[in-house]
């Protein structure tokens, strides 16, 4: 039997590939500069500083100072036609790293522990490419965008009008991915990331002698219902072929053994996927905690916030995106539809103005120890993703703007 390559990133002779692969090495060396430079949502100066500085030297148009740190570059093809918009989040973690590498975080607590320093990269990379190489027939508006682990950046950035002027017609969006292997990714139509809402809420009962309940109003109790009650929000008010999931991720209440608690506190999170779910939660949470503690004679006060909307992928785009992936990765078991996660990604905010795609890039490579989760201090990835990136969205551009 003759070996076959199963290399996940296999030959070929296209221009595209060529001139990516050559620029391997610059991408590398940008990832890691960017690296070593982490900075926390809306304070990626230095960020901001180093993607002008590569589209100033390549003569690129851009806009610096869009929401304080974002930046949105045009590329104009050789003649007229549709304007692709790319989004790239710029933004670190408040985390140390743990990786032992030459190019490790300098910045004390800080870390690139999602992989947006690539996201960065392989819009530069793409920039690059098509400032090279403006055979297309519209513009490419490149959207680097701040503070994406929140408080979140695109809607500033497109109340500030990042999507006019020239209006983008579609929109489009990758993420590293550790939870998919090199050589995968991950593309569907509809629903890819929840909605992330969150709520802190305060049981408000009456103090006392452990030993004498009946003088008082038990928050632990009452907030134990209340934990429990809040279950079956998912499990009785949600059909059941729908995704969704609410967690109390945190419950503080008490001081000492033979006291009982005056106030109870809980903070959670609720996700789903399908947006007619906007405000049905924050409405059924205020139900459940407002019926249990009237049962009880207790009060509460209860902060709900939506954060995040759905990320919802338009069918032709993804199906565009789909086509492309194939030809890079040119394995059909390379595509993943089975990807969606209950994270949540402010990408959905573009993606509600304007059809998109946003897709997971596969990117561990265990055999490489490179297979660790987002948001670990040990967090790296492939780095020949960042070449598959591009050539991804170069693509991307050529077949949207023709
Ligand atoms: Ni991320």
């Amino acid at each position: 039997m003759v070996a076959t390559s199963l290399s996940p990133y296999p030959v070929d002779t296209s221009r595209i590939r060529a001139a990516i692969q050559a620029l391997q090495p610059e991408l590398v060396e940008w990832r890691r500069q960017l690296h070593q430079k982490p900075e926390l949502g809306f304070r990626e100066q230095l960020t901001a500083t180093f993607i002008a500085q590569k589209l100033d030297e390549w003569g690129i148009k851009h806009q610096t100072g869009i929401a304080q740190t974002g930046i949105v570059a045009i590329i104009q093809g050789d003649r007229s036609g549709s304007v692709l918009g790319i989004r790239a989040d710029m933004d670190a973690l408040p985390i140390q790293e743990e990786n032992d590498v030459p190019y490790k975080s300098q910045h004390d607590g800080v870390m690139h522990a999602c992989g947006h320093d690539g996201h960065v990269t392989i819009a530069l990379g793409t920039a690059y490419y098509l400032s090279q190489h403006r055979d297309f027939a519209g513009t490419v508006k490149i959207i680097f965008q701040p503070a994406e682990e929140g408080p979140g950046g695109a809607k500033p950035m497109i109340e500030a009008g990042v999507l006019k002027n020239p209006d983008v017609d579609a929109i489009i969006g990758l993420h590293l991915w550790n939870n998919l292997p090199l050589g995968t990714i991950g593309v569907r139509s509809g629903a890819l990331m929840a909605a992330v809402e969150l709520f802190n809420c305060t049981i408000i009962g009456k103090g006392g002698h452990g030993a004498i309940p009946q003088q008082t109003i038990d928050s632990i109790v009452v907030a134990s219902q209340v934990v429990t009650a809040l279950q079956t929000i998912v499990a009785r008010n949600v059909d059941p072929t729908e995704s969704a999931v609410v967690t109390v991720g945190k419950l503080n209440a008490g001081t000492a053994h033979n006291v009982i608690a005056a106030t109870a506190k809980m903070s959670g999170t609720v996700r789903y996927f399908n947006p007619q779910f906007d405000g049905f939660f924050k409405q059924r949470i205020e139900q459940v905690v407002g019926g249990i503690c009237q049962s009880h004679g207790a009060s509460y006060e209860l902060e709900y916030y939506s954060l995040y909307p759905p990320v919802i992928n338009d069918e032709r785009i993804a199906s565009l995106v789909r086509s492309i992936a194939e030809t890079v990765i040119e394995s059909p078991l390379g595509i993943v539809p089975e990807c969606q996660t209950m994270g949540g990604e402010d990408m959905s905010f573009f993606l509600q103005e304007v059809p998109g795609c946003y897709f997971f890039l596969g990117s561990a490579n265990a055999d490489r120890d490179l297979a660790y989760p987002h948001h670990h201090p040990r967090f790296n990835f492939d780095e020949t993703a960042l070449g598959m990136g591009v050539e991804i969205f170069v693509r991307c551009v050529e077949q949207y703007c023709r």
